[in-house]
């Protein structure tokens, strides 16, 4: 049998189509008779690529199932488990989204860059917060929600081969955005800033290759740990000399008590020339699901991260962007008034837990309490399990520390997004089940 090989070119270019076929060429592709009996239907196999194959089971599905049933079945379940914040946005963003939605101008895609004055006013709040410039052209970058922005940027700069050193324990995506972009990841104990420094130079001599990326966060999700100007003015020194780039996580940036100010990334010296810093509206402005963040810093790392965007979205819904805007320039006030409602959660919360013999620490800054699950429970115990109990016996929901990675086990993140009444029903609710779960145990 002979075999034909077609070749389509493609009139208006020189992209080329070889077909491989034992049929006469048709133009309407070749004629294929119907089956005369239906064939024993063949299991369809959907085989993932092996970057989705190297992800693990999402630690936190199993809570969540129960979660849901509970709510289905009608329980009235204290959420302290994701950092989703409840309270809405400044009613003057909100009109102003409506007011431009109502544009018929803004219903086209925008620039996935970000619009101009979007980025002029990210560069504004960074010189009157932190006194440092930053070009809104060529050194910011709108995202999607800065999780968004820190995933392609992953993309943007790893590949096989290279390494990332990340906090540990870590928030999920400074883990996965890794991985999914085919890197490795070195996890270094972030509880104490120095410990952290000088690993970062242990691991720079000692691995070969060097470490490509550094990825920092403070205020530190899960842990709530935070760092002083100093220790970014040590990253940069550490990654000129070993010659690797910097991407800090700044989600947290305005959520802070007690007068403490978390420090840029960037007010260090030399910062642009090693790195970027991801910022975010989801939780100092409540727009969580406006889904707006952005990344500032080295010229070329938003250039990179700029190309990846280019080919994969349009950017935000620009009455989005006009009234992101706003929020930036006008509710500054309401910003720091959420902060001080944190603290007031902070507060309630870690009396109450301690009043039960926890041992916790109250954070400076973050949306999260970081509590050691308390004797006997911690011997007894995972402390995944340790979170089923509270769940199903408190109806309190919170993240166990594993699901943050090995690092976090011994540990729950509970999120300050309930008012203080439900705060303090939460911690009576807890109360009550480890008593009984005591007296379970030693009866
Ligand atoms: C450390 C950290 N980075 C990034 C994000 C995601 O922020 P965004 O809503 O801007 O994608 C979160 C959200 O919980 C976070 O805790």
């Amino acid at each position: 049998m002979t075999q034909n090989t077609r070749t389509l070119t493609s009139a208006n270019s020189s992209t080329e189509f070889i077909m491989n076929t034992n049929e006469p060429f048709d133009i309407d592709g070749p004629s294929i008779s119907p089956p005369t009996t239906d064939p024993t239907p063949e299991p369809f196999e959907v085989k993932f690529a092996s970057r989705v194959e190297r992800l693990p089971p999402y630690m936190f599905g199993r809570i969540n199932n129960s979660l849901y049933q509970k709510r289905r079945d009608g329980d009235d379940v204290i959420d302290l488990g994701m950092g989703n914040p409840s309270d809405p946005p400044d009613p003057v963003v909100v009109q102003k989204l409506i007011d431009a939605a109502k544009d018929e101008g803004n219903h086209g895609y925008s620039k996935s860059n970000g619009i101009v004055n979007l980025r002029r006013e990210v560069a504004s709040k960074y010189h009157r917060k932190y006194g440092v410039r930053v070009d809104p052209d060529a050194e910011i970058i709108s995202c999607l929600g800065s999780k968004e922005g820190f995933s392609h940027m992953c993309l943007a700069l790893m590949g096989p081969g290279d390494t990332a050193m990340i906090p540990s324990p870590y928030f999920p995506v400074h883990m996965y955005g890794v991985i999914l972009a085919s890197g490795n990841v070195v996890a270094l104990d972030v509880a104490d800033p120095d410990k952290f420094l000088s690993n970062v130079a242990y691991t720079c001599e000692n691995l070969t290759p060097s470490p490509k990326i550094l990825i920092v966060n403070y205020p530190h999700n899960p842990s709530s740990a935070v760092i002083e100007p100093s220790f970014f003015v040590e990253v940069v020194r550490l990654a000129k000399k070993y010659g690797f780039l910097v991407i800090h996580d700044f989600a947290y940036a305005d959520v802070a008590f007690d007068g403490y100010q978390p420090p840029s990334f960037l007010s260090a010296p030399g910062a642009k020339d090693v790195g970027v810093e991801f910022t975010t509206m989801s939780k100092g402005y409540n727009m969580a699901g406006w889904r707006v963040g952005f990344c500032a810093g080295n010229a070329e790392m938003i250039r990179g991260l700029g190309t990846i965007k280019g080919y994969y979205d349009y950017g935000m819904f620009q009455a989005i962007q006009i009234a992101a805007i706003v929020a930036l320039r006008e509710t500054e006030a309401t910003v720091e008034k959420q902060s001080m409602i944190y603290q007031g959660r902070r507060d309630v919360l870690v009396r109450g837990l301690r009043r039960l013999g926890w041992t916790v620490d109250p954070p400076k800054a973050g949306m999260f309490v970081w509590a050691k699950v308390p004797e006997p429970f911690c011997n007894e115990m995972s402390t995944m399990d340790f979170a089923m109990r509270l769940l199903e016996e408190g109806n309190v929901a919170v993240s166990p520390g594993s699901g943050f990675g090995a690092a976090g086990e011994g540990f729950l993140r509970m999120s300050l997004v309930e008012n203080e009444h439900r705060l303090r029903q939460a911690v009576r609710q807890i109360g009550k089940c480890l008593n009984q779960s005591a007296a379970t145990s030693a009866s």
